[in-house]
């Protein structure tokens, strides 16, 4: 399973091996982006689902890999995504997270306007219910993730 859009160069589908790819985002624009080019590149393994990550009605069990990147930040109950992500993954199987933090950014020469335009973008994020300095509270609820045996 892999959240969000396929943008330019996504692995995902060049790398499964020819595995069966389930693709949710929440944006019907962004997933028609995504179906027109994972189907332009020629891949039909990969089906695509209008739906809220955090929501989904997913097949207990059913995945042996969860993908996710840049998504949780957007999502107001990251926790509540990841719980039912991974009620879909089946024993054994993996997760690959990969968020970022803006807040982590370094300037050199240090530049207060810079840091200002970065302050604001995490400001912006917060208001409409994301959190642009989730890296640094992602290992956390990963690491609550029952039978979880890895987290980078
Ligand atoms: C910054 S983009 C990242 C897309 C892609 N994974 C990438 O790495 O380029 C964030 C994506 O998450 C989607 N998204 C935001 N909230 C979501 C939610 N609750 N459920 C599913 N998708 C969501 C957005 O529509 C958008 O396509």
């Amino acid at each position: 399973m892999w959240g969000g859009r396929c943008p330019d160069g996504d692995p995902c589908p060049q790398v499964s091996g020819g595995a069966d790819i389930l693709s949710v985002d929440i944006s019907e624009t962004y997933l028609a982006q995504a179906e027109e080019r994972v189907k332009a590149c020629g891949y039909t393994n990969v089906t695509f689902r209008h739906a809220n990550l955090a929501t989904t009605d997913l097949p207990p069990e059913s995945a042996d890999h969860i993908f996710v990147c840049f998504v949780l930040e957007h999502i107001p109950e990251p926790e509540a995504a990841l719980n039912n992500l991974y009620r879909a993954l089946r024993p054994g199987g993996s997760v690959t997270v990969i968020e970022g933090d803006h807040g982590s950014v370094i300037f050199h020469p240090e530049s207060p306007a810079a840091r200002h335009v970065v302050d604001c973008l995490i400001e912006l994020q917060h208001r409409s219910g994301g959190d642009g300095t989730i890296g640094r509270r992602l290992y956390p609820p990963c690491s609550r993730l029952p039978g979880l045996s890895k987290s980078l």
